[in-house]
């Protein structure tokens, strides 16, 4: 309501109502010629008197002088409300601030994106050729986004497209900072980046910090003694017949190779066009860092570190001892022949790896930006070597080194088995680390060739299923096979010197559709290697929407492990192992539903009874089968059957947990409960 005031010590409102009340400051305040302030005081109390009664008929108004509002704003009517809503507002306020501060405190920390999301690994020859030359490439790649978006995909690992000359596929760098021509350029590369990044993906970069190509001008800076580069690479004196000491290349034969130009032998752990760097040199050190900065600054979300246990060699440079020791020494000519206790693992190597990390850092600073590492290292039994890549509580390394053992699967098929692989793992892996699982990758064979076909779903439901990051080689999601190669056909190094050693088979390309070559190449009719001739049954396409299909199942189990809390967050406990059956569970505190685990890897059926496990309902419900038509079966707990190569998982509802009573044969990396009534989850 608006009014205008009028000299004559009242002021009429807007709609014509004459208000008596109004009395303007000025005139109270108005102390006439020659009286004192006290009399002023007198006077104005004296007013106030006679005001009082005249503005308890009035109602309050806008714009009356602060003498009047301060009459009525202490009015109990008026006091009371505003202090009980000033208190509550504190409260709420106090309330609010201390909620929030619990609930910081008492929150697990959020799983990073390496954990939540499978790592993808795209062999890049093999997986589009966008351009017709017979080899995939960058283009192909970012042409193919939405087969990771369809799988619910979003961790990215590529083998390297360096620049090289391909002697080991791109495991020879020619050049850190280039892309080769095969693969495309730099602007290729560059947006691929953008777009993965647009479509939510991370891109984790192949690094290869142990050696380089003989074709890169660092060595040619060495061999011809360029003072700056001497040193870049493990030089010893030997002559052409006679080498430094029995040390042997991963791909056999001596791992020194003498050099005419500066007449001395550089080591090799792989081929000799691999000449190893350096690394006690902090020159190449700081080499290797810089082209760290280079890739995290273009914005590459993590590094695999390739065949990292190999940085570091003894300088005595003192024979290996034989496995055999009776074995002629001109016999001793594979990695299997010594035990490398001088090219492998050295003291130091931790050093470097962690240095490498702490560069990393300040980028894995930026909000939402964190820059992951995964390290490479075959360790076979020696698990503890495995586990020191996951650093210490203080020292930051890899998130997680590459786990390996379930690469062993195929060699036993039985439920025990299983079960020892998975808890190599886990009983030796450091308290409060994430685990990881690895079934198959550009290095060995395929889950279907190896295990056979049979178990491949199963393999993949235990990789979806298990607690940690799960890893899938391109193709396993379909369950591609390996190619037959030929003597004549094989383009794999580590063939050539010995075919059963040919890494060809699993790098055939991958099988998008029924098309002409199987869609990897719908340009022209060459591809790198044979596409397999299982192509029209065993693609993406035929597979994407047939419910019952590897692929299908595979995104479904994915799909549950990041939708279902216990996967992530919960528990993970032994339940039964035997020839057959390995069977677990995964549960989290407060949460009701929870998850059993009944998988057959043996060769034959099973009847599992579990009826002794008191946790476990009477009635078990199969929310998902290998062999689809088991879905929805009912089984009571005594008797759970299983086809061999057949996995269940099975849903049920209880608050009865079952790790309590079983801690040794449970692990869990972060603990936490659930609220069930609100649905929030809190460190317990
Ligand atoms: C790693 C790679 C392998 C490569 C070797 C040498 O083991 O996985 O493919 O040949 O390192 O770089
Ligand atoms: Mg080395």
């Amino acid at each position: 309501m608006s009014y205008i005031r009028k000299d004559s010590g009242s002021v009429e409102l807007a709609d014509g109502i004459r208000n008596l009340g109004f009395q303007d400051a000025d005139v109270v305040t108005d102390f006439p010629p020659h009286s004192s302030p006290r009399d002023a005081v007198e006077r104005k109390d004296s007013a106030a008197e006679i005001d009082d009664s005249v503005y308890a008929q009035v109602e309050p108004y806008a714009g009356m002088p602060k003498e009047v509002l301060l009459l009525y704003s202490s009015q109990a009517r008026y006091r009371v409300p505003r202090e009980v809503l000033f208190w509550l507002t504190v409260c709420c306020t106090l309330a609010l601030v201390a909620v929030t501060v619990a609930i910081i405190a008492l929150s697990p920390p959020c799983l990073g994106w390496w954990q939540i999301s499978p790592v993808y690994q795209v062999y890049p020859r093999s997986f589009k050729d966008s351009d017709g030359d017979g080899v995939g490439d960058l283009r192909g790649i970012k042409e193919k986004l939405d087969h990771f978006h369809s799988l619910n995909i979003k961790s990215i690992w590529i083998s390297p497209f360096y620049r090289s000359p391909m002697k080991d596929f791109g495991y020879d760098v020619e050049d850190f900072r280039d892309v080769d021509p095969l693969f495309g350029t730099m602007e290729d590369f560059e947006e691929l980046l953008a777009e993965m990044h647009k479509n939510g993906l991370k891109l984790i970069m192949d690094f290869i910090p142990n050696h380089s190509s003989d074709r890169h001008r660092w060595f040619n800076l060495s061999r011809t003694r360029d003072p700056l580069y001497e040193d870049y690479y493990v030089w010893a004196d030997c002559n052409a017949t006679k080498k430094p000491n029995n040390w042997v290349s991963i791909f056999g034969n001596s791992s020194w190779t003498y050099d005419e130009v500066r007449g001395q032998c550089y080591l090799h752990q792989f081929l000799k066009e691999q000449p190893d760097l350096n690394m006690r040199n902090p020159a190449v050190r700081k080499e290797i860092i810089d082209i760290i900065h280079f890739w995290l600054s273009k914005g590459v979300d993590g590094f695999r570190m390739d065949a990292v246990k190999h940085m570091l060699e003894a300088t005595h440079l003192r024979d290996e001892p034989q496995v055999d020791p009776n074995k002629p020494p001109e016999e001793v000519t594979t990695e299997w022949d010594l035990f490398h206790d001088y090219t492998t693992s050295q003291v130091g190597l931790h050093d470097i790896l962690r240095e490498f990390r702490a560069e990393m850092e300040p980028y894995s600073r930026e909000p939402g930006k964190y820059r992951f590492m995964v390290t490479e290292s075959y360790d076979y039994e020696e698990v503890e070597k495995t586990m020191m890549y996951y650093g210490t509580p203080l020292v930051k390394e890899s998130d997680f080194p590459f786990n390996f053992y379930l690469l062993d699967l195929p060699q036993n098929a039985s439920g025990l088995w299983a079960k020892h692989l998975v808890d190599l793992w886990m009983s030796n892996m450091p308290r409060g680390k994430w685990p990881n699982w690895v079934v198959g990758n550009h290095d060995r064979s395929r889950i279907a060739s190896s295990a056979g076909k049979m178990y491949v779903r199963v393999i993949n439901m235990l990789l979806l299923t298990l607690p940690g990051t799960p890893t899938t080689y391109y193709g396993e999601e379909i369950g591609m096979e390996n190619i037959n190669i030929t003597a004549d056909q094989v383009q794999d190094p580590f063939g050539k010197y010995n075919l059963s050693n040919s890494r060809d088979p699993q790098r055939s390309p991958m099988q998008w559709n029924s098309d002409m070559n199987t869609g990897f190449n719908n340009l022209t009719n060459i591809t790198w290697l044979p596409v397999h001739p299982d192509y029209k049954s065993v693609n993406v396409e035929v597979q994407k929407d047939s419910e019952g299909s590897t692929m299908f199942q595979y995104n479904f189990l994915n799909s549950l492990r990041q939708a279902e809390l216990p996967f992530l967050r919960g528990w993970f406990c032994y339940v039964q192992a035997d020839a057959n059956i390995f069977s677990y569970l995964r549960e989290l505190d407060g949460h009701k539903e929870a998850y059993l685990m009944v998988l057959n890897f043996g060769k034959q059926s099973a009847t599992t009874d579990l009826s002794s496990v008191r946790e476990l309902p009477d009635q078990l419900k199969v929310l998902m089968s290998t062999n689809s038509i088991n879905n929805g079966k009912v089984f009571q707990k005594s008797g759970i059957q299983t086809e061999a190569g057949e996995g269940l998982v099975i849903r049920y509802s209880t608050y009865t947990r079952f790790h309590p009573s079983h801690a040794t044969e449970c692990y869990v990396s972060e603990k936490a409960c659930y609220l069930d009534t609100v649905g929030i989850l809190y460190k317990c």
